[in-house]
């Protein structure tokens, strides 16, 4: 199979998956149907781009055809004010109500997710999720544990002390997202993962809250990486807990105004 099957009956040698590429790989001469420049495979990072540009779906990648493809919305999916809504209604949820989480549901929320940005296009993201009440409590008391050991965060050790959970908050479920450590941007990609699950996951009525004290102890604390039995060479690089929330919120609270330098001519 080649790297790129470009059907000459359809194709109309238009160009555009030539100048679509990132990385230039494809080219044609004059009038003739593109193809991969020598050497391009090895720079390929399987982005889809010249697949998905392809005005007569000529053009196969990788084994994926167009009929394999997902039709594209074309212009905005989401108009500004539902936009606006979505980002300044998403607030984090530190309590929730005693439901589990469907796994059907997370099954659901981690189809989009996919499509988050890697860097270059390396979809190095794993997840965890974690939907055992207990697991998620051994976690949180790994990460106190942790905290008493390095006398730090004296806030989580001392809640603790009185039955107050402030790492994982009696969460339902925890979803950790990891990565290769020696990807290119196992934090970053993850991290942007994480939150295009944190937006999607307010489709669903679901609410979520970063689990940074958790996530600094599973990246230091070597117990709990061993509890986690994380896949060959991956470190933790993200961390939402998530559950349905038990409250409501009747107004957005403020934040800085942006805070933003145009450089440029007027
Ligand atoms: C990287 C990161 C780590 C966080 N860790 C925690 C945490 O461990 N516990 C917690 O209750 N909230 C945590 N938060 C939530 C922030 O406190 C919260 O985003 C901020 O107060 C703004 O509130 P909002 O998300 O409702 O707008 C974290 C947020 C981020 C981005």
């Amino acid at each position: 199979m080649n790297l790129i099957d470009i059907d000459s009956e359809i194709c109309t040698a238009c160009g555009l998956c030539i100048v679509e590429c990132p990385f230039g790989l494809l080219a044609q001469q004059t009038g003739d149907v593109p193809d991969l420049i020598p050497g391009g495979e090895s720079f390929c990072m399987r982005c889809g781009h010249c697949l998905a540009v392809c005005p007569v779906g000529a053009l196969a990648l990788d084994g994926e055809t167009p009929e394999s493809c997902d039709p594209a919305q074309t212009g905005a999916v989401v108009d500004p004010p539902a936009m606006a809504a979505l980002l300044k209604n998403r607030r984090s949820i530190r309590e929730y109500k005693d439901r589990p989480v469907p796994r059907k549901d997370m099954q659901e929320l981690m189809e989009p997710v996919r499509w988050a940005p890697t860097a270059k296009n390396e979809q190095p993201v794993h997840w965890l999720l974690v939907d055992d009440r207990a697991a998620i409590h051994d976690l949180a008391r790994l990460t106190v544990e942790w905290a008493r050991e390095i006398d730090r965060m004296p806030e989580l050790v001392t809640a603790w002390d009185a039955g107050k959970d402030l790492v994982l908050r009696n969460a339902p479920l925890l979803a950790i997202a990891t990565a290769p450590s020696d990807g290119l941007s196992p934090v970053i990609d993850s991290t942007i993962a994480a939150s295009a699950l944190e937006l999607a996951a307010t489709a669903y009525g679901l609410g979520s809250c970063w689990a940074g004290y958790f996530m600094r102890a599973a990246q230091q604390y070597g117990p709990i990486a061993e509890r986690l039995n994380l896949p060959r060479g991956h470190q933790v690089c993200a961390a939402l807990m998530m559950g349905y929330p038990k409250r409501t919120y009747h107004r957005v609270p403020p934040r800085k105004p942006a805070d933003v330098t145009w450089l440029g001519s007027v």
